[in-house]
């Protein structure tokens, strides 16, 4: 715990010392604020959008926290310079969703040696040392690729396609981030297993709309056709189909194209219930309240499982209905 801490819960205690015997009093000064630095990915999609909501509403000053927030812009060099300004700060707890799982090593050790407990969120890391970070909190990315392929699967044997290449433009998100390399794993141990599907090519769309609006609308041009889009995120899924519907190729519900993303925002569920995305795997991003639980939990000195994850669903055109996507907070 920083110097500083401890002297504002000593002069707490004090106060409370001298206030023992008498009832409590509506004015007593509240609890020292638990300082927190928070190194967010950026503002690349709505569900990041939805993460930052949770996390500032969660680690709020009506919650006992003070929140230092950092926008990295999807660079990790910009983490990492907040994460050294964080330690410079004093703060009591560093929070990180990282961009990418690689390179963290010594800024977490610098870190450590100043006695700040590392608290990952949303994608993994890979570091020579797992006690350099506290614990993990975030979605089983292999499962929820895991769960797309399975459906698809499901959906070709409904259609009588199971004996038909099948061509699969798969749209991946940036590179090195759990959320792609377990999302691009689930998709190539599939075909790899499956004689007749095949992926015609992979973009990288870094979870943008406008990256992947503009790549696909360029492959579209090279004329090779495919039947289905798998792509790491619902808002690169929203510029793949700007995209196909400026070339007049139809999508979703026994269009030309099946289509299969990632998330299950608000907009991707009602493009959902429209029949023009077939499938929305869920990748929750509402970690606040649980990352506010684990600090109280560590104040307390309870002990944490190191990996935690998050439960997930997800909804196709069979399983949507209106009073869902009105019930959903992203
Ligand atoms: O790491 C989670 C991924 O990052 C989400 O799927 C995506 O939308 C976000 O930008």
């Amino acid at each position: 715990m920083k110097t500083r801490r401890i002297l504002s819960l000593v002069l707490f205690l004090l106060f409370l010392a001298s206030c023992a015997g008498n009832a409590p009093n509506t004015e007593d000064p509240p609890p020292p604020l638990i300082r927190v630095g928070f190194s967010q990915v950026g503002s690349e999609s709505d569900w990041r959008l939805a993460n930052t909501k949770s996390m500032t509403n969660a680690l709020s000053e009506e919650n006992g926290f003070e929140l230092l927030f950092d926008n990295a812009r999807q660079k990790q060099e910009n983490q990492f310079l907040a994460i050294r300004n964080f330690i410079q700060q004093e703060v009591d707890y560093i929070v990180i969703a990282p961009i990418s799982e690689y390179g963290w090593d010594s800024v977490l050790t610098e870190a450590r040696d100043a006695g700040i407990p590392v608290i990952i969120m949303d994608r993994q890391i890979q570091v020579e040392d797992d006690s350099l970070y506290t614990c993990w909190i975030g979605s089983d990315f292999y499962n929820e690729g895991k769960i797309a392929v399975n459906w698809l699967d499901d959906q070709l044997a409904l259609q009588k396609r199971t004996d038909e290449d099948i061509n699969i433009l798969h749209i991946q998100g940036t590179d090195g981030a759990t959320a792609q390399l377990m999302r691009t794993k689930a998709l190539e141990d599939a075909v790899a297993e499956r004689e007749h599907w095949n992926i015609v090519a992979q973009l990288k769309g870094e979870y943008t709309e406008a990256k992947t609006y503009e790549l696909v609308s360029e492959y579209l041009k090279t004329g090779e056709s495919f039947d289905v889009i798998y792509s790491e995120n619902d808002n690169m899924t929203f510029g793949a189909l700007r995209a196909l519907n400026e070339a007049g190729i139809t999508h979703g519900r026994y269009g030309e194209v099946t289509v299969i993303t990632f998330d299950a925002v608000r907009e991707a569920l009602q493009y959902c219930l429209n029949g023009k995305i077939d499938l929305c795997v869920e990748c929750n991003p509402l970690h606040g309240p649980r990352v506010a639980d684990i600090i109280r939990r560590l104040e307390r000195g309870d002990s944490l499982s190191k990996k935690n994850y998050m439960e997930e669903i997800s909804f196709s055109f069979s399983t949507l209905t209106p009073e869902i996507i009105n019930a959903r907070e992203y």
